[in-house]
């Protein structure tokens, strides 16, 4: 059998010392905000495996149908030999495609989770002993390194996890990927279509209350890592569309008036009755526009495909 290689690239306090940055950085800016990839700890991580199979939150659902229906028109186009996998989690959806590119030589899957990575390579290491498997502990935001594997590359980002990146983030990590990638490499990008305000504001406002407790989980994370007395009790989720950005955002509104200290910060936050803290933006996509921003990055979309009712994308796009 193959080994399990394991790479770090992301030192042991790396993490710490980017919450203490983006919690100063969001919490003394005007409006308030935190970036979404703070949700993620342990029950997190769990509240967010409960949204993707709640009635309402229908993308995950959709971009598994698109797997299941596509996989090997997906690999016949890309024909990879490596798949760089960004974010892969517990590589659930991946399945799909590792089963149909039957020439794959090696599965980088790329987390900043170190047990999801190592439970989901170590499955599969034991099930296909012909490939090589090679985990990366890495943020995905910041420059990676991949092994030296065969190509054609095939770098998959699914989920719409990209739509939780702002516009100029988006463009810049567009052409990160671009620049890992040799011309004749592609990219399988998911992303999550612009439909009925009602179907997107449910989505993100589920009536089990799920999505709510998975928002207020960032100020348990702020509370135990950096010292806070947040009271999430104390805060509303919302979800709102912005319809002329075309993107969902998921705030906290602070109920009352009320101050909040960052012990390891020094800080003391102050909200007014109603003020919102924005915890996350989760952007809904066109064709054209994905195709705009792949083209812009260098990447040349050559296939789009759907859901049967249209509801989310998988396009696969080839570096020039
Ligand atoms: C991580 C991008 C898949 O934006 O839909 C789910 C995260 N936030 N419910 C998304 C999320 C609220 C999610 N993705």
């Amino acid at each position: 059998m193959s080994p399990l290689h394991v790479t770090r690239t992301l030192p042991e306090d790396a993490t710490e010392a980017a919450l203490r940055a983006d919690v100063e950085h969001g919490l003394t800016d005007d409006p308030k905000w935190l970036p979404p990839k703070w949700f993620y700890d342990a029950r997190g991580s769990e509240l967010f495996d409960r949204i993707t199979e709640l009635p309402e939150y229908y993308p995950t659902r959709a971009e598994r149908e698109i797997l299941a229906d596509r996989s090997g028109e997906i690999a016949a186009a890309s024909g990879a030999r490596t798949l760089v996998e960004l974010g892969s989690g517990s590589s659930e959806k991946t399945r799909y495609l590792l089963d149909a590119l039957t020439s794959l030589a090696a599965y980088v899957p790329v987390d900043v989770s170190e047990s999801a990575l190592t439970q989901a390579g170590r499955a599969l290491v034991a099930e296909r002993p012909d490939l090589e498997v090679h985990a990366l502990i890495a943020d995905f935001t910041a420059p990676l390194d991949l092994p030296a594997t065969p190509g054609p590359r095939l770098v998959a980002f699914l989920g719409g996890t990209i739509g939780n990146l702002l516009p100029a983030e988006r463009a810049a990590f567009l052409a990160a990927v671009r620049a890992l990638l040799e011309p004749g490499d592609g990219l399988l990008l998911g992303t999550d279509l612009v439909k009925d305000e009602q179907v997107l504001v449910r989505a993100y406002d589920d009536a089990a209350g799920v999505t709510a407790a998975f928002d207020k989980n960032v100020l348990n994370v702020v509370n135990r890592e950096l010292g806070a007395d947040f009271d999430p009790d104390a805060f509303e989720h919302v979800a709102v569309w912005d319809a002329r950005r075309e993107w969902i955002e998921m705030r906290l509104r602070s109920r009352t008036a009320q101050t909040v200290k960052v012990s390891a910060l020094n800080l003391a936050v102050e909200f007014a009755p109603g003020e919102d803290l924005r915890t996350e933006v989760s952007a809904k996509f066109r064709r054209e526009g994905v195709s705009r921003e792949l083209g812009d990055a260098g990447l040349e979309l050559t296939h789009w495909w759907t859901d049967a009712r249209e509801r989310f994308a998988l396009s696969l796009s080839v570096a020039r």
